[in-house]
């Protein structure tokens, strides 16, 4: 499994939210996140976030399981400029129980359950 490092580990430090996007039957369908909410060493590879609503994700998840996150900071120096954006794609899904769930309700006990990105591939945009 790939991990979020680098560049994109910096971009990802950097940020203050993430977009959550998935494909629903209508087409992509956004959400976000706050970074600050984020565990991205759960495990190598993996990325959870607490979820409270995320109805809609987790069922866009259940049909095609895709999922990309795209950050940017303009603390993160990009190639020309200063700014940079990561974009993350692999597998994703919403679990209730286990190991995950207990790992997001140490931080926060009020979550449903966990959003859990499994990491495949990571490209810097700038
Ligand atoms: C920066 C940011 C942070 C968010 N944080 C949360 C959150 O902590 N919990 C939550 O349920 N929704 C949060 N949302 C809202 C979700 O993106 C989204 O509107 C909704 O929860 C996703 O539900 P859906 O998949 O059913 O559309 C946040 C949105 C943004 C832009």
């Amino acid at each position: 499994m790939a991990r979020i490092e680098g560049v994109c580990r910096e971009v990802f430090d950097a940020t203050e939210w993430v977009a959550i996007i998935t494909q629903g039957d209508d087409g992509p369908h956004l959400a976000g996140h706050w970074r600050s909410f984020m565990f991205l060493d759960v495990e190598d590879g993996v990325i959870v976030f607490p979820v409270g609503r995320f109805q809609q994700t987790e069922e866009n998840l259940r049909k095609s399981g895709r999922v990309q996150l795209l950050a940017a900071s303009k603390k993160v120096q990009g190639s020309r400029s200063p700014g940079q954006g990561c974009e993350v794609s692999g597998s994703g899904e919403v679990v209730t129980a286990g190991k995950y769930v207990d790992a997001v309700r140490t931080k926060f006990p009020g979550a449903r359950g966990a959003l859990v990105v499994r990491v495949e591939n990571t490209k810097t945009q700038l």
